[in-house]
């Protein structure tokens, strides 16, 4: 059987943007939950700014915190190296620079150009290189940016390219406003495999006008068998005004069980998880 991985967001992008600060003990929870469902990746938290996203500021604690699965790889987002430092201080087993494909949304998630970015991310993947611990990169706003508009498919390539050829394990395309239509993502996808095998690609699709399902399905018939999702939709990103959630996992899962693809996920534990998840929201 085709097996398809399910990156899970729920605790890093799916809190990242909650108003209320949710206890250290709540998020710990949360992921050891979703670490007994079957998945071999677990966003958990970022090493950023914490007067930028506060909701953040604990990620060492959580860490610390959390009961390993040693078949789990547990990431943090790192935008610098400060970051990157503090994510291997609390044992990180990868971490993710991210990138925009459009220079409104860099300035505004992280103060600096497109190309001011990738020059910030260059000691990162040397330090990550030097310790062995992997790097994955996003790239935002792949079809569409809130303060940009469209995204021309060769500005996403552009940038897909750059942190592919920096040293990027995986390229994760997101799709940041829920914006992308199936069209938009297939022209998107033929601009970016000319340039990153379609293998190193992942999938990243909020919600927003839930056509992240139809979006995941134009992926699939391109060949990529990673997609990011959040357990029970959660969250959205602070500098994305409008953003919804992440696709929820559930759903995702539904669809690749109904296609016939492998997940490796358990259902009923998956639907426990989802709920905590759905509790903690303000
Ligand atoms: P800046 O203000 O330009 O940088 O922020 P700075 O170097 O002047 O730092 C500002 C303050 O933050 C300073 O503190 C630094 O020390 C501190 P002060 O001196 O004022 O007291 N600082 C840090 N603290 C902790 N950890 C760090 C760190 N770095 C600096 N690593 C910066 C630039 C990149 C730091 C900031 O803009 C930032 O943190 N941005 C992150 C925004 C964010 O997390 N957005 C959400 C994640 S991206 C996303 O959701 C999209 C994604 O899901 C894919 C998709 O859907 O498209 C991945
Ligand atoms: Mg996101």
């Amino acid at each position: 059987m085709d097996k398809v991985t399910l990156f899970e967001m729920g605790p890093r992008d799916g809190l990242q943007n909650e108003k209320k600060l949710i206890d250290t003990a709540d998020k710990i929870n949360l992921v050891d939950l979703l670490s007994d469902c079957g998945f071999s990746k677990i966003e958990v938290t970022s090493f950023v700014s914490p007067k930028w996203v506060p909701q953040m500021a604990d990620a060492a604690e959580v860490l610390a915190g959390i009961n390993r699965n040693p078949a789990i790889a547990y990431a943090a987002l790192t935008p610098n190296l400060r970051g990157y430092e503090g994510a291997k201080a609390a044992r990180a087993d990868e971490v993710a620079i991210f990138a925009s494909a459009s220079e409104g949304f860099s300035q505004k998630n992280i103060n600096c150009s497109i190309d001011e970015s990738l020059e910030r991310f260059a000691p990162v993947l040397a330090a990550a290189k030097a310790d062995n611990i992997p790097v994955r990169g996003y790239v935002s706003c792949v079809t569409d940016c809130p303060y940009d508009g469209p995204t021309p498919p060769e500005s996403t390539a552009r940038v897909a390219k750059a942190l592919y050829d920096m040293g990027c394990y995986e390229i994760s395309l997101g799709d940041t406003i829920g914006a992308a239509t199936p069209e938009t993502t297939s022209l998107m996808l033929q601009a970016v495999q000319q340039h990153v095998p379609i293998a190193k690609l992942a999938g990243h699709f909020h919600d927003t006008h839930a056509r992240a399902l139809d979006n995941i399905e134009v992926c699939l018939g391109y060949g990529l068998r990673t997609f990011d999702a959040a357990v029970g939709g959660l969250g959205g990103c602070p500098y994305a005004p409008g953003a919804k959630g992440n696709v929820a996992t559930e759903k995702v899962a539904n669809l690749l069980h109904s296609k016939g693809f492998a997940t490796g996920l358990d259902l009923e534990r998956l639907a426990k998880a989802s709920q905590f998840a759905q509790s903690l929201k303000g």
